[in-house]
């Protein structure tokens, strides 16, 4: 059973216990870790990996996904949410012509979304 298949168990099967959940989901989170820290902290604080780093006027994740009660619907979108549909592409696209060359993007694939939002989660449970 693939790791989606097993994470989706777990939450739909009543008694499947956070701690194994957590368990399971680690995989998960460091790999969103590693995206975020390669990708998004660029813009972003993402953590403690570079609490005094990101551009100031950019929210750090642990403010957007402890602010705000959406913080999943946004992060499982945010690339197509401004200013990233302009920095992101997703890798075997071709670049949109009408975007910025000055910009060097950051090349995702589909499945980063998912270690992404497992990411947030973890930052979102952290005490501060
Ligand atoms: C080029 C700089 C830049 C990079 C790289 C970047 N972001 Fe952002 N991000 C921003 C800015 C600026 C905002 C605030 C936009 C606003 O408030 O209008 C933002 C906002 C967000 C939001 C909140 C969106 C909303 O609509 O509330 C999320 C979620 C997010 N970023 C996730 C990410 C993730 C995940 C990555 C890495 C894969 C990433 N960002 C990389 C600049 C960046």
């Amino acid at each position: 059973m693939g790791i989606k298949a097993y994470l989706l168990f777990l939450f739909i099967v009543p008694g499947g216990s956070v701690a194994s959940l957590a368990e399971d989901a680690a995989p998960l989170v460091a790999a969103g870790a590693r995206v975020a820290a390669v990708h998004c902290a660029r813009c972003h604080v993402v953590d403690e990996v570079n609490v005094f780093g990101g551009i100031s006027s950019t929210p750090s994740f642990p403010l957007l996904v402890k602010a705000l009660a959406d913080w999943e619907d946004r992060f499982q979108s945010f690339h197509t949410r401004p200013p990233h549909p302009a920095v992101i592409r997703f890798a075997g696209e071709v670049s949109a012509p009408d975007k910025p060359v000055s910009i060097a993007p950051v090349e995702l694939n589909y499945s980063d979304i998912e270690a992404i939002v497992a990411y947030a989660r973890s930052l979102n449970k952290r005490d501060q």
